[in-house]
């Protein structure tokens, strides 16, 4: 095998164009592994890149921050060939070409062996989303957030990230309050488990007052903007919300009251240069007491590099319910 396909993306006038082309294999460079890729997920940053032409370090990129396979090729003693390997962020899909190909040549310190317990599929519906996921809930228990002690809201429910935390925080037996703007998939969000949904509209900012009633112990906030100032008025006393994402926006204007009159924790999370030996035990989590039901048709939506492209579009018009994987075998 000396080419394959992969999904490339260059700078347009308007945006990016994408195209499906034929890549020559190059040789492997010391400490690289080459992997015949089996999945990738769409991320929302992988729209980002793709669609959007943000956050990318080079043009012409193969993006797809995440990637599962097996091992053609190895100049990293710790891969062998025919070992099942995981990658995800590190500069890949931003600055290193990344998942949507049929082959990717990976620095081996940005690679995991599969986790017993997990298929290569079922590690692409987690991937970067289910990685920060278990990091929020780690997080989380870490400042005392604990199933006994009140609701936890869950804000961009319907989305990837927001799908994954829903089950998994129903299965560890929190009560979850999902808030989603879509409101035609409260039923899919009581199906993986939130106990009430409710609409983004209430978690989105007022200005009116310092602090609101509390209502949640915890939240999981990938929005940001206005509604991470909503939920760190409305956290209980010793609550704490985990942010990590930005579709909502990137400004937060709040004010000391509810850290000082509360004890509130707001957290942070950065996936993509997480330690390699705490993402180990993170994924050592999502294959066992953080595993769920990966197969769900109503959670899982699977596309083919052809069809790839519009699903990057998709995910920037919040379009997408729960994780879309690619199978680039299909
Ligand atoms: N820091 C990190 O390490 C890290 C890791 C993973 C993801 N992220 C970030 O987390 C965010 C979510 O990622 P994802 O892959 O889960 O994306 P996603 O699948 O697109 O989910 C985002 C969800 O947010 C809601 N939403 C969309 N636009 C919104 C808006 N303008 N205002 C409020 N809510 C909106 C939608 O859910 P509803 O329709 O149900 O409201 C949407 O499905 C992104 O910003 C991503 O970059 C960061």
């Amino acid at each position: 095998m000396n080419s394959y396909k992969a999904l490339v993306v260059n700078q347009a006038n308007e945006g990016t164009d994408m195209s499906i082309q034929s890549i020559e294999r190059k040789v492997l460079g010391h400490g690289e592994v080459f992997i015949d890729v089996y999945y990738s997920s769409v991320n929302y940053k992988d729209g980002m890149v793709a669609a959007l032409g943000q956050i990318a370090k080079k043009f012409p990129l193969t993006p797809g921050i995440d990637l599962a396979g097996v091992v053609k090729e190895s100049n990293d003693s710790r891969f062998k060939v025919g070992d099942e390997v995981i990658a995800t962020s590190y500069d890949i899909g931003t600055k290193i070409d990344g998942g949507y190909q049929e082959y990717a040549t990976i620095p081996g310190e940005y690679v995991l062996p599969l986790l017993d317990g997990l298929t290569l599929k079922e590690a692409m519906i987690q991937g970067t989303a289910g990685l920060t996921i278990g990091i929020a809930i780690d997080k989380l228990e870490n400042v005392g957030v604990h199933p006994d002690r009140g609701d936890v809201l869950v804000a961009g429910a319907s989305g990837g990230s927001g799908s994954l935390a829903i089950q998994m925080l129903h299965h560890l037996g929190y009560s979850v309050v999902a808030s989603s703007g879509s409101s035609s998939r409260i039923e899919y969000l009581k199906s993986i488990g939130a106990e009430r949904v409710i609409d983004r509209a209430e978690v989105e900012n007022d200005h009116n007052q310092p602090v609101n009633p509390p209502l949640y112990q915890a939240a999981i906030d990938p929005v940001g903007g206005s509604t991470t100032e909503y939920i760190l008025k409305t956290l209980n006393p010793e609550g704490a919300v985990v942010t990590f994402g930005l579709v909502g926006g990137t400004e937060v204007s709040t004010s000391v009251l509810p850290f000082l009159g509360r004890g509130i924790h707001w957290l942070g999370v950065n996936s993509v240069h997480y330690p390699m030996e705490k993402r180990q035990e993170v994924w050592q989590r999502l294959a066992t007491d953080l595993k769920i039901d990966l197969e769900r048709d109503d959670l899982v939506n699977e596309v083919s590099l052809d069809e790839l492209p519009q699903a990057l579009h998709d995910i920037i018009d919040g379009n997408l319910q729960g994780r879309t994987i690619v199978n680039l075998k299909s």
